[in-house]
């Protein structure tokens, strides 16, 4: 299965990503494309490291549907079959949502439906909670809402800040997000009335 990956930052899920890759780890999955929408995203410098292609489309300079129409476009030219928002800080448009329904991936720090949006980790402290963590779900229309995929929990420590909790939160996403394509990829996620069944091997 061809993977896009859209990112807009420091890009450590997708590099996770690339690992898994390269231990063999997503057999079945190849990443053929990174389209990143802020000049500075660290997350190009990776592709490029990888020999991965990758593509700046300015999201500042457009409008939401522009934006999402162009990389459309980019994802059609390279035959792309699914797509993994790598800290992808933006929403996307029903449009692109329908276009690859139940093949779009997100990594959201927090264990949804719990803290969706952009502020996980500031609303898991300001909520008390003892325990927060990570989820792997398929988009769909809402703010982090699709369908969970899979879910790791870590503890909230008393003395926790907004960094220290997604500092501990992260490696777990790093290891959620390679198995979420690596079941994709083995055809072994399937989605009925909107909960997820991981099928078994073949
Ligand atoms: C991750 O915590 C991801 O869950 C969130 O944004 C962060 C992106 O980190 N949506 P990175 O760019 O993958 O390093």
């Amino acid at each position: 299965m061809r993977f896009a990956v859209m990112a807009s930052g420091r890009g450590s899920n997708f590099q996770a990503l690339i690992d898994a890759r390269a231990r063999g780890e997503l057999p079945g999955a190849e990443l053929v494309l990174l389209i990143v929408n802020r000049r500075d995203a660290q997350a190009a410098a990776r592709a490029e490291a990888a020999g991965i292609p990758w593509e700046f489309i300015d999201s500042e300079a457009m409008a939401r549907a522009e934006f999402d129409r162009r990389a459309l476009a980019l994802l059609r030219e390279c035959h792309a079959e699914a797509v993994v928002l790598a800290g992808f800080m933006r929403l996307l448009t029903p449009e692109f949502i329908e276009a690859f329904r139940h093949r779009i991936l997100n990594i959201h720090p927090a264990l949804l439906p719990l803290f969706p949006g952009a502020h996980a980790h500031r609303d898991a402290l300001a909520a008390g909670v003892v325990e927060s963590g990570c989820s792997a779900h398929f988009v769909d229309d809402g703010v982090d809402t699709g369908p969970v995929i899979l879910q790791q929990a870590v503890p909230v420590l008393p003395d926790d800040n907004a960094e220290t909790l997604a500092a501990r939160i992260l490696p777990y996403e790093h290891r959620l997000l390679p198995e979420a394509v690596r079941l994709l990829a083995a055809g072994r996620l399937a989605v009925e009335g909107g909960i997820v069944r991981i099928l078994p091997k073949k």
